[in-house]
This record gives structure tokens, sequence and C-alpha cells, in this order.
């Protein structure tokens, strides 16, 4: 379908912005609107460089319908990444993740149903809880929803939402659900960005648990190139799982950082486990493979580390005045 003008909702945060300069970078001719309100996870910077013929920049809140008439009804196509994205920060205060994740979505929903505007919903593979270390199963878009968390129990409430306005209002939407991604501009919240930049900050990097835990890691191009595709290819009223096979412990990926960074294995503090704690996610994305012939290029994981070493050593300018407020929350959590 054609998709020459599209809002991007959340540009401004790490997948979101990421996207963006995929998008730009690789689809001459598209304009971008990115809509975002720039909490603590949002930053214009994220979006620097792109040229302002390619892209306008609205400051402004998904719940805002007001705003949101004012701009879909020029746009070929919503891709919405806007939300609250943090496990941690969601246990400690949900209030904000029922917001943006689902009242947000609802008014974007309603938007698009108003302009029959194209939909792209970005969710996540949390929705489907967890499965066991010695399950051989992933996750396929048939498996049960069963969210663990504030953020992925809002996460699914917005899914449910992207697909009653599907079947009830004919809204033509597709949903994705991406496992865990890395790369440059991720907030230092997260547990890759935390601890590199911990050990940059020479803080001792901070392990949830007995650090078994299983993510299914994706590098954040990948899963750009995956949304394109689905938004120009997908089938409407589908969804489809983004994975790229790479499937590692926490333990593992922290040994993987402390050894390029010149540290010893066991330089790391142990701390208090996450409550509700998910063990292991994984996704089979044969679906999207098989239908659409989309394919992950980014899969050497240790290349995708050394860079993302490299972007934040580079980039202290981005992550420094950030860095205490975060470390001090999580301290005051036993994190
Ligand atoms: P992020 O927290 O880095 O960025 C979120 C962005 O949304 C920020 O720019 C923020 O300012 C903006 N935002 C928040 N509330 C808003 C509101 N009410 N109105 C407008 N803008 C608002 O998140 P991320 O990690 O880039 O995740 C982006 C999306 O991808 C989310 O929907 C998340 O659920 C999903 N996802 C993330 C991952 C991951 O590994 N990070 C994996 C799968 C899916
Ligand atoms: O699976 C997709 C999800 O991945 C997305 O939907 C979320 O938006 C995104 O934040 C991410 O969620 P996780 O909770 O898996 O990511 P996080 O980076 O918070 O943690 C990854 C793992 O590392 C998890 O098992 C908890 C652990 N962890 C995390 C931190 C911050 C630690 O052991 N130490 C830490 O300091």
């Amino acid at each position: 379908m054609a998709c020459s003008n599209i809002i991007v909702t959340g540009g401004a945060g790490f997948i979101g912005s990421n996207f963006v300069h995929w998008v730009v970078d690789n689809q001459p001719g598209v304009h971008v609107t990115v809509l975002d309100a720039l909490t603590y996870a949002g930053n214009k910077e994220n979006l620097a460089g792109i040229p302002e013929e390619r892209m306008t920049f609205v400051h402004g809140d998904i719940c805002d319908a007001a705003l949101l008439e004012g701009l879909v009804p020029d746009a070929d196509a919503i891709v919405h990444f806007a939300a609250e994205s943090h496990n941690d920060n969601s246990i400690a205060d949900p209030a904000p993740f029922i917001r943006t994740n689902v009242e947000g979505t609802f008014q974007l929903l309603e938007a698009a149903r108003k302009h029959g505007t194209r939909f792209h919903h970005i969710s996540t593979d949390e929705v489907y809880g967890d499965l066991a270390l010695d399950d051989p199963a992933r996750f396929t878009e048939e498996t049960p929803y069963h969210p663990s968390s504030p953020y992925s129990s809002s996460k699914a409430s917005s899914d449910l939402l992207v697909r009653a306005w599907h079947r009830t209002y004919g809204v033509p939407i597709t949903i994705s659900n991406c496992s865990n991604n890395y790369g440059p501009r991720q907030h230092i919240e997260k547990f890759i960005p935390r601890q590199i930049t911990n050990i940059l900050c020479g803080i001792r990097p901070k392990l949830y648990g007995d650090g078994q835990n299983v993510r299914d890691w994706i590098h954040t191009e990948d899963h750009s190139s995956a949304v394109w595709t689905i938004l120009t290819k997908g089938q409407l009223g589908e969804t489809y799982l983004i994975g790229a096979d790479g499937e590692r412990n926490n333990l593992d990926v922290l040994r993987a950082i402390l050894e390029r960074m010149g540290k010893e294995p066991d330089d790391f503090d142990w701390v208090r486990d996450r409550p509700g704690h998910d063990r292991r996610y994984a996704i089979d994305s044969a679906k999207l493979q098989r239908e659409l012939g989309w394919r992950p290029q980014h899969t050497d994981f240790s290349l995708g580390l050394d860079d993302t070493i490299r972007w934040y050593a580079d980039n202290e300018d981005w992550w420094r005045s950030a860095k205490d407020a975060v470390e001090a929350k999580y301290a005051a959590q036993g994190q």
C-alpha cells in the first residue's frame, strides 16, 4: 500500500527514533510526522541529522484527541510506537502505563476509525507471558495471551483494542509483537545500556535474581525493517511476530559485556529480583519470514554488542545527565 506520509508516535524514543532514521535512509519519498510527548524516555536529539523536508516533529500527547484530529486526516498511516516501556517502572507506578498504553492507543484507534487510516501497532512478546527454561517451545501468533507485569498487561490490553477495532469497525490494522531490542539510543534504565554505562562510570553492573532469565535479542535495525515490511506488505487484521533467534540468558549477556570492556567475569553484583520476573521469552518468526519474505540482517550478536558499547562510550553527553537519577532510583528498590 502507499505509505508516503506516515505518523510515527513515540518517534523520539529508542525504537521509534531508530525506525524514523531507517525510513529516512531507506525509503526515499516518505515523509514522517513524529508525534512524541518527550517524556523522560523521549529525546529530540535522537532525531538529529534528519533533513527538515523529510520530517515534521510534533510535541504532543497521544491521549490528546483534538491534537490527533489535526494530524491524522493528512496521513496515509499511523505507526504506533509511543508507550511507557519499562517493566520496573510499571511495578513501581502502573498509572502512566494504563494512561498512555491503553487510553492513548484507544484515542489513536478512534482517530484512525474516523478517517479510515491504516494503523500499525507495535507490541511486545511479553503479552504471551513466559516459557520455562527447558521448554523447547517458542511463542507463535497462536500462543494465548498471559501477561505478567503491569507493563505487559497494558500492552496486551492495547493489542486487544486494536484487534477489536479491526473486527468491529473495519479499521485497517496490523500488529507486530517483537522480542528484546538492543542498539544505539536505548534508555540507560534498560539492561544492556545500564550495564555498559555502569562500567563506563566505574559502577559494578547489577544482575537480577539468578541471572538465568532468557531474553531473545534482536538488533533494533532488524525491528525497523520488519515493521516497514509489515506496514507495506502485511495482511490487514493480522499479527506478525518479530524475532531473530537471539536467545541468551542475562548472565551470558553481562559476561559478554564485561569481557569486551576489559573486566573480569565476576565483576558485578547480584541484586534483588524483579517481582513476577518472566523466566524466558522466545520468538518463532516463521510467519513473517514465510509470508512476507523478511529476514534479519544483524544476526551476529557479538558485532552488534561491540557497536552498542562503542556508541555509549562515544556518546556520553547523551546519557550522562540521566545516570545518577536512574541509579538512585534502582538503589532505592534494592536493584
Ligand atoms: P521508549 O521508552 O524508549 O520510548 C517511548 C517513546 O514514547 C518516548 O519517546 C516517549 O516520549 C514517547 N511517549 C510516551 N508516552 C507518550 C504519550 N502519552 N504521547 C506521546 N508520546 C509518548 O520505548 P521503546 O523501547 O523505544 O519502545 C517503543 C515501543 O516498542 C513500545 O510500544 C514498546 O512496548 C515496544 N517494544 C519495545 C521493545 C524493547 O525491547 N524496547 C520490544 C518490543 C516492543
Ligand atoms: O521482550 C520485549 C520487552 O523487552 C519490551 O516489551 C520492553 O519494552 C523492554 O523494556 C524489554 O523488557 P525486559 O524487561 O525484558 O527488559 P529489561 O532491559 O528491563 O531487562 C532485561 C532482562 O535483564 C530482564 O530479565 C531483567 C534483567 N535485568 C534488568 C536490569 C535493568 C537485570 O538483570 N539487571 C538490570 O539492571
